[in-house]
């Protein structure tokens, strides 16, 4: 399967320290923040990978990344999305390079401690649909939250003022190549994004989404200061395995 790692958007949230860069070159601890997700996938076994990008620093990716020989990989695929209109529109930009293929898709500000090898087996072997992962936490209302019915997703909402279950969607998903015509279908939501959470919901819809449970740490590390702060914490303490 190949890997696409989403770095788009404004990072809005961490005003100042983004306004004069993008937030996933952004240092946690002793990495640049976007180095956590691209590891995750690599260890994974996934190594044709695509990078999303924007805005005004995003020949600095190329700088940092290079032809991805750092991470052992022979080469690395970037593209760049035209203002910021969710995570499915950039998502979107992908579709050439996935061409046809089945997709694991990772959040740029997204920090895993699990090895998602053998979600990524499983995967393969579902013959459609899509796959999340789910982790309990103690304040879902920032995240997509699953509604559980038995052990069965019914339906997820993005950002909840009443949260209908403790787990939030992580940024860490596998799509069959449905999932580009699911995006062309969408429709803005209210903050005129194009959201992921209603290409999760279009899967849902269809009974083809399937889950799984993170047991290790995880964390966004972009969404507030609070999250940014955890995520360092977590590296500097040596929580989440460095690499
Ligand atoms: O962290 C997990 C959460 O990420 C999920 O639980 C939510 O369902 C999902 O919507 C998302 O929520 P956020 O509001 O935190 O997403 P954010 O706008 O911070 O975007 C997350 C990453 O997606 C960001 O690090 C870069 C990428 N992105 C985002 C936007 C809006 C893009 O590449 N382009 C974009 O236009």
């Amino acid at each position: 399967m190949k890997g696409v790692v989403l770095a788009g958007g404004l990072g809005t949230r961490l005003l100042p320290l983004t306004k004069i860069t993008n937030k996933h070159l952004l240092p946690v601890y002793d990495k640049p923040m976007i180095y956590y997700p691209i590891n995750t996938l690599i260890k994974g076994g996934i190594d044709d990978i695509m990078i999303v990008t924007g805005g005004n620093n995003a020949g600095d990716f190329l700088r940092l990344l290079g032809n991805g020989s750092d991470f052992g990989l022979e080469h690395i695929n970037y593209t760049y999305q035209e203002g910021h209109g969710g995570i499915a529109a950039a998502l979107n930009l992908a579709e050439h390079f996935v061409d046809g293929e089945k997709i694991v898709v990772i959040l740029g500000d997204n920090i895993f401690e699990d090895d998602i090898k053998g979600a990524v087996k499983e995967f393969e072997k579902q013959e459609r649909g899509a796959k999340i992962f789910l982790k309990k936490i103690e304040e879902p209302k920032r995240y997509g939250v699953p509604e559980l019915k038995g052990n069965k997703i019914i339906n997820i909402e993005e950002k909840p003022k009443n949260p209908k279950s403790c787990y939030a969607v992580t940024g860490l998903y596998m799509y069959d190549d449905r999932v580009f015509n699911i995006i062309k279908n969408l429709e803005p939501s209210a903050r005129g994004e194009l959201e992921i959470t209603d290409v999760n919901n279009a899967y849902v819809k269809e009974e083809t989404m399937t889950y799984s449970i993170l047991n290790g740490l995880w964390t966004d590390a972009g969404s507030s200061f609070k999250s940014y702060y955890r995520a360092n914490k977590w590296v500097a303490e040596g929580l989440i395995s460095k690499f």
